[in-house]
């Protein structure tokens, strides 16, 4: 095929009033159209409803039901493993190229309708303007990117063997099998499309179960790749509850991998039930994992202050902290403790909070969970470390009922605290102060995770040493410690964190393909 080289979607410019009355127009056209909307499972390119329903809310306003997906039960799972066992028989045939043109028909479709997917975002999990685009964006780039990737592994001897005289030697990359995607509400339209479209594009068959909070988005994205021309069974669409069908399809012998994003203790269960070989499995499946984060944001003495400050409150509060990379520890050298944490509050407290919709700065969380999740460690907190700002959760909002809480701050947090360790996924920041700046890269590296992690700093030795020893599989200087663009800047991360699977990286495809090495003898 002949495409131009890979370049990021450029994002929307909301600071430009004919943007901005874009997008309301697009929420008008979503609530006319795709409110109450119900998406059902898809099973061998059919559509198949079940007795049961999963609803979305908006978590701005809990009151209003946005729509509904079907809910599969376990004998859905069973077919949608069947039935795509039987569609990769055809598939596995494809060649690269005509399987990339596909993902790269889906992104033209994507492209169009951008501002819709922003919309029904902004309604589903209650993104804001730019969140909401950022992420199109990043779905249509992963579908381009994973399709320029697929087309370098075309053919008999497109990795680098050695000549040996006498024989021909070659490497041919092999799709897998059928494997299952089981993505986050954070990101339920980017990550859920690049977590299908790798696979699928590498030659498997993919069953892909969205988070029950954003079916809706996942159900958008799937009609689109269905009207691009994904053949029946390549991609079953299996929106349910993640301990019966999640749980059910991870332990099948059917399944030969597993593609999971979201919490570490879900991460490290299904690692668990994916290690276990049941009778009649004949592989061992193949786990790709990206969990949780406790990414920290160092500030030195020598740093653009103003600078860190923005990289902090971008990095902290974008969609709500709601993200594995999200800044949730600021660890400011002593001697500008004062200063930096006292700038980082005045910026936090006059971030706006309300609809996504009206596009505020912080908007509710995801549900009711998260609320509950963020109420109690802000408790926590408060037991813990002193309270900067915030420490409520309103459930209200200029009079919507909501899953509203308030963008918090806790001051001189101990190293050893609950607040420094476990990951909260809301907009709760925990503040240390360090000694210097050898102090803070140690408080950086004392969890057990290690995703995304940053620096502001003037001093190149340790922006260096920072590079070397700062234990993050994405590390960022001088800027905010979010955002990854695909191909700019591969995602995954260590330890806790996960697999460091690199999600939008050259490597990525890999994890879903073998490798057989054929040698003839002249
Ligand atoms: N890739 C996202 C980011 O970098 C998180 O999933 O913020």
């Amino acid at each position: 095929i002949k495409v131009e080289p890979y370049r990021p979607q450029a994002f929307i410019d909301f600071t430009v009033p004919a943007n901005v009355d874009a997008y309301q127009a697009a929420l008008t056209k979503v609530r006319a159209e795709l409110l109450g909307k119900h998406y059902p499972l898809i099973i061998n390119g059919e559509r198949v409803d079940t007795a049961e329903k999963l609803y979305s809310t908006n978590p701005c306003d809990t009151s209003e039901v946005i729509g509904s997906t079907a809910k599969a039960t376990i004998e859905d799972a069973q077919r949608a493993l069947d039935g795509a066992w039987a569609a990769w028989a055809d598939w596995k045939t494809w060649s690269m190229d005509a399987r990339a043109r596909i993902l790269l028909k889906a992104a033209a479709i994507l492209k169009r309708r951008r501002l819709e997917a922003c919309a029904l975002m902004t309604l589903e999990v209650g993104k804001n303007y730019a969140e909401a685009d950022v992420e199109v964006a990043e779905g249509i780039d992963f579908l381009e990117y994973y399709a320029r990737e697929a087309m370098k592994y075309s053919g008999f001897g497109a990795a680098e063997t050695t000549w040996f005289d006498g024989e021909e030697n070659g490497l041919m990359y092999l799709s897998l099998g059928v494997g299952v995607s089981i993505s986050p509400w954070n990101f339920p339209y980017a990550i859920f499309a690049g977590m299908f479209a790798a696979p699928i594009v590498a030659g498997n068959c993919v069953i892909a179960k969205p988070a029950e909070d954003s079916g809706m988005i996942a159900g958008f994205v799937v009609d689109i790749m269905l009207e691009a021309g994904m053949p029946a069974g390549v991609l079953q669409f299996l929106p349910g509850v993640g301990e019966e069908v999640g749980e059910y399809l991870v332990q099948s012998a059917q399944t030969r991998f597993v593609t999971f994003t979201g919490s570490r203790s879900v991460g490290l269960h299904i690692n668990e039930v994916a290690a276990k070989v049941p009778k009649g499995q004949k592989w061992l499946k193949r786990v790709i994992l990206e969990l949780g984060g406790k990414d920290a944001l160092i500030v030195d003495e020598t740093a653009d202050l103003p600078n860190a400050v923005t990289a902090a409150v971008q990095g902290a509060f974008g969609f709500n902290g709601q993200k594995c990379s999200a800044m949730s520890r600021l660890i400011v050298v002593d001697e500008v403790y004062e200063e930096v944490v006292g700038q980082f509050v005045e910026r936090t407290k006059a971030l706006s909070v309300g609809t996504g919709e009206a596009n505020c700065n912080v908007t509710a969380v995801v549900n009711q969970e998260s609320f509950d999740k963020v109420g109690k460690y802000q408790e926590i907190g408060k037991g813990e470390a002193k309270l900067l700002t915030g420490g409520e959760t309103p459930g209200e909002c200029g009079g919507k009922k909501g899953h509203y809480v308030q963008p918090t701050i806790f001051g001189d947090v101990p190293s050893d605290a609950r607040l420094a360790q476990e990951e909260i996924f809301g907009p709760v920041v925990a503040v240390f102060r360090a000694r210097d700046f050898k102090h803070a890269l140690e408080l950086a590296n004392s969890t057990e995770y290690g995703l995304t992690g940053g620096v502001c700093s003037r001093n190149r030795a340790r922006l260096e040493q920072a590079r070397n020893e700062f234990e993050v599989g994405n590390l960022y200087f001088n800027r905010k410690i979010t955002g990854a663009i695909v191909g700019v800047q591969p995602f995954g991360g260590y330890n806790m964190s996960g697999t460091d699977s690199k999600a939008g990286g050259p490597e990525y495809l890999g994890n879903f393909m073998q490798l057989k090495t054929v040698t003839e003898r002249f």
